[in-house]
């Protein structure tokens, strides 16, 4: 287990590189400039979160935290950042959230970029020049503000933003919670065993598995799915019913349309 995380680990930082470095040097943007936090084209940080997004999370974060290959199913590009923080417990402590409206020391994203005592991995970003003390500072205090959204990000279309783990993906350690995050707060009286579902399939037949599901408490455009049990290996199928009487709605009775679903494979354990 160990030894599989460092090995992937080290594959992740080579891809990095190579996907992010190849042509403009290591740690330059486009224009040949510095990539550092608080100093992008966009200005000094604020304490908001849009100002974040685009002078930490998109420059220096996504870099490794994007798509499929995201560490820790953790998706920074300014497209899924937010659902995938705010109310969203850690996947490496799982007793506490990335991000605590209201809380920054109990964040355990301000953990990371502090490299504070305790924590599971490395300090962020992994293997780079911690953030300044400005950026730090910018972002504990977007936290104690309650952690807004940033007021463009309110979308005007109710979907499924992203999911984790993704559709297709393969996952090695069989996830204690599985993410859905909406585009839109979701309505909570909706939330219950007819509108999710989670099956796993074995050939062609399916077998109902037991979970709980809950909108994160602090982020309602967030379901936190969680098995009653440890998952073993297999396919599993997520449904979320978006279409007929009692399919899941937005705030304004706002369904989905059609049916939502995504599929992911847990490996048998080594
Ligand atoms: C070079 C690649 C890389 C960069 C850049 C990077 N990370 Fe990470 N991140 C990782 C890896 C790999 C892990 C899992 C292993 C670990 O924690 O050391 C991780 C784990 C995390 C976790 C734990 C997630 C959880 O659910 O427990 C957080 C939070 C995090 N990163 C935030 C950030 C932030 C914020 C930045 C930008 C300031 C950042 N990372 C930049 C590679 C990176």
């Amino acid at each position: 287990m160990h030894i599989g995380r460092c090995r992937s680990l080290a594959a992740l930082v080579a891809f990095a590189c190579t996907a992010g470095c190849a042509g403009n040097g290591d740690g330059l943007d486009q224009n040949g400039q510095p990539i550092t936090a608080g100093n992008t084209t966009t200005g000094p940080i604020t304490a908001d979160f849009q100002s974040i997004q685009d002078n930490v999370f998109t420059p220096i974060c996504s870099k490794c935290h994007i798509g499929a290959s995201a560490p820790e199913g953790l998706q920074l590009d300014a497209a899924h950042s937010y659902n995938l923080l705010v109310g969203v417990p850690s996947t490496e402590e799982p007793n506490l959230l990335r991000v605590k409206p209201g809380d920054p020391d109990g964040s355990y994203m301000v953990q990371k970029i502090e490299g504070a005592p305790g924590i599971d991995g490395g300090q962020m970003p992994l293997g780079e020049t911690p953030l300044p003390q400005a950026t730090i500072d910018a972002i504990r205090q977007w936290i104690t503000n309650g952690a807004p959204n940033a007021p463009s990000a309110v979308s005007t279309v109710f979907a499924v933003q992203t999911t984790a783990p993704l559709d297709k993906a393969t996952v090695k350690a069989p996830p204690a919670r599985i993410l859905v995050t909406f585009t839109q707060e979701v309505d909570a009286s909706l939330v219950n065993d007819s509108t999710i579902t989670l099956e796993r399939i074995a050939g062609d037949r399916t077998e109902r598995i037991s979970i709980a599901a809950a909108l994160a408490e602090q982020n309602p455009a967030v379901l936190l799915l969680t098995p009653s049990t440890v998952l073993e290996s297999g396919i599993y199928r997520v449904t979320v019913r978006g279409t007929g009487g009692g399919a899941l709605a937005n705030l304004n009775a706002m369904t989905l349309g059609s049916d939502a679903s995504f599929e992911f494979t847990v490996e048998p354990a080594p």
